[in-house]
């Protein structure tokens, strides 16, 4: 059985207006957000440079939730400190990004925070084996990382089936989160194949009611993983 026995939302404020990033925050935490998503870019790793350190302090001070940092960086071993030191509770690195993974994800909890590998879509999942010992949780992109609003890639829920297997056999219960192009239409199937963790930018934040919108997805997320266990 693969479903997951809870979720959390993840709204990622790359969507939201920076000149209100307070207000943003208050309006997803109404709503039961459960963690906050903050997608770091240097314009190498992904085209576009987004946010960084001074931006993940400035939220640690107004978020009564979670800091989820997405390091969408190359050498991220050279920013987990101070990103850590900044107010992450969470910290995932691209496994494309780096050829010592394993290291930078043991310098992380080393840290104090949660350890998140992220794989982009073209990526064998079969790779991340030899970090499952090392993870505690696992980010399978559904779209390519650089931007919000890009469209849902539908092989992406199959992927999450087999990272929780993968994961399942190396004994590690780490909880699967889900990046991109998630909104209400896919949550239910997603939940249902065992993602735990559902961040979402534009479905949350490029609608009249953020707050609403960060519940409709609960509601459909655990919608899935009822439907799940009913089927075991
Ligand atoms: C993509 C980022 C995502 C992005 C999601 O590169 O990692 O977190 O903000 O945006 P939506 O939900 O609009 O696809
Ligand atoms: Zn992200």
């Amino acid at each position: 059985m693969t479903a997951a026995a809870n979720v959390r939302i993840a709204p990622s404020i790359l969507a939201a207006d920076f000149a209100a990033l307070g207000d943003a925050v208050r309006a997803v935490e109404r709503g039961g957000a459960d963690l906050l998503h903050v997608d770091v870019m240097d314009g190498r790793f992904v085209p576009s440079i987004s946010v960084g350190v001074p931006v993940v302090q400035a939220l640690e001070r107004t978020a009564a939730v979670p800091l989820d940092v997405h390091l969408m960086v190359v050498e991220p071993e050279r920013h987990v400190e101070a990103f850590v030191a900044a107010g992450a509770a969470m910290v995932s690195v691209h496994l494309e990004a780096s050829p010592h993974v394993h290291r930078t994800l043991s310098t992380i909890r080393a840290l104090g925070a949660a350890a998140g590998v992220a794989v982009n879509p073209g990526t064998p999942v079969g790779a991340l084996v030899a970090v499952a010992d090392a993870v505690d949780y696992v980010v399978v992109m559904s779209v390519n990382p650089g931007a919000a609003g890009q469209a849902f890639i539908p092989g992406s829920t199959s992927r999450v089936r087999e990272v929780r297997e993968l994961l399942d056999r190396a004994g590690n219960r780490a909880p699967i989160e889900i990046d991109g192009g998630i909104g209400p239409a896919n949550a239910e199937e997603l939940a249902g194949a065992g993602a735990e963790i559902l961040v979402a930018a534009s479905s949350i934040f490029r609608t009249a009611d953020p707050a609403g919108a960060v519940g409709q997805l609960r509601d459909r997320a655990l919608a899935g993983t009822a439907a799940a266990v009913q089927n075991t």
